[in-house]
C-alpha cells in the first residue's frame, strides 16, 4: 500500500516514539511518575515521546503549529497547519502493563483535520487515515460494523475522571443502556476506542470531557471508514466540545436518542 508523503512522515514519527514506549513498558517500575491532578498520571515515557514527536514533526513539516498534551501549544510560523499529538494515550494502561495504549497523531489544515495516525506499539496495530482516501489497519482497508439493532451491538464508553464530569448522568446512561446492549466495554484509550469504531470492533463509543488530542485522529478514522462522528447531543462537532458520539449513522442516531432521554 503506497501512502502520501504526509502519512510517510506520520507513521515514522509514530513508529520511533512507539519503539521507545515499547521499551519503557519493559521498565516501568523505573519510570519517574507524578501527578497532574486527582488520578490523573503522567510520566516520563508521556514526556520524552512527546519530545521525539515534535522533533521528527517539525524537523519534516517546519513551521508548523504543535499542540501536544503535555508541552502544551507551540506556535509556528505556518498559521494554516497544526499537529494535534497525544505522545501516550492510556496512560493508567501503560502504567499497568496493560498493552491497550496509543500514539496519536492528526494533522489540521484551517479547521479541518486531513489525515490521523493511530498507533499502538504493543500489539504493532497501526491506522492510518487520509481525508477523501479512506482509513487502514496495517494496509487492510477499514469499513465501521453494519449492525443496526442496538440489542447487537457492543458498545465502548469512558468513565467520568474523579473530580471531573458529571458522575450521575454517567450512572443514568449506563442504567438506560445496559439492558439495551448486547455488551459495554471501557479500554481505557480513547484513540483506540475511536480506532475500533473504524475497524468494526466496537459498534459505537461515547465519552464525555475529552481533550483535541484524545480524539483528533480517531474522529477522522472512523469518518474516513464510513461512520458518523460528532458531540454526544448528535449533532454538534466534537473536537469543540470534548464529548463524543461515533458508530454507523444508523447506530449513532439510536445512541443519541437514547443518551438523551438518560439526561
Ligand atoms: C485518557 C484516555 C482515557 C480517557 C481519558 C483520557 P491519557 O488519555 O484516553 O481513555 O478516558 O479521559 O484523558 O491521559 O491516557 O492520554
Ligand atoms: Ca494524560
Ligand atoms: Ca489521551
Ligand atoms: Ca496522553
Amino acid at each position: 500500500m503506497i501512502h502520501s508523503a504526509l502519512i510517510n512522515v506520520m507513521v515514522k514519527a509514530a513508529r520511533r516514539a512507539g519503539r521507545n514506549l515499547k521499551r519503557d513498558l519493559g521498565e516501568i517500575e523505573h519510570l519517574q511518575v507524578s501527578l497532574k491532578g486527582p488520578a490523573n498520571f503522567v510520566s516520563r515515557a508521556d514526556k520524552k515521546a512527546e519530545e521525539m514527536l515534535y522533533e521528527d514533526l517539525s524537523k519534516a513539516r517546519p513551521g508548523y503549529g504543535f499542540i501536544g498534551e503535555e508541552g502544551g501549544t507551540r506556535e509556528g510560523s505556518d498559521k494554516s497547519h497544526t499537529w494535534i499529538v497525544d505522545p501516550l494515550d492510556g496512560t493508567t494502561n501503560f502504567l499497568h502493563g496493560i498493552p491497550q495504549f496509543a500514539i496519536s497523531i492528526a494533522l489540521r489544515r484551517e479547521d479541518t483535520v486531513i489525515a490521523g495516525v493511530i498507533y499502538n506499539p504493543a500489539n504493532d496495530e497501526l491506522y492510518i487515515a487520509e481525508r477523501g482516501k479512506g482509513a487502514f489497519l496495517n494496509d487492510q482497508r477499514l469499513r465501521v460494523a453494519a449492525r443496526r439493532q442496538l440489542h447487537e451491538c457492543v458498545i465502548a464508553c469512558g468513565l467520568p475522571h474523579i473530580g471531573r464530569g458529571d458522575h450521575q448522568l454517567f450512572l443514568r446512561e449506563m442504567t438506560a443502556l445496559q439492558p439495551r446492549v448486547a455488551g459495554l466495554r471501557r479500554f481505557g484509550a480513547a484513540s483506540l476506542d475511536l480506532a475500533f469504531v473504524a475497524a468494526g470492533r466496537f459498534d459505537a463509543y461515547w465519552e464525555r470531557d475529552l481533550q483535541p488530542w484524545d480524539i483528533a485522529a480517531g474522529m477522522i478514522m472512523v469518518r474516513e471508514a464510513g461512520g458518523t462522528v460528532s458531540d454526544v447531543d448528535g449533532k454538534t462537532d466534537a473536537l469543540t466540545t470534548g464529548h463524543v458520539l461515533c458508530g454507523n449513522e444508523v447506530i449513532h442516531r439510536e445512541l443519541a436518542r437514547v443518551l438523551k432521554a438518560a439526561a
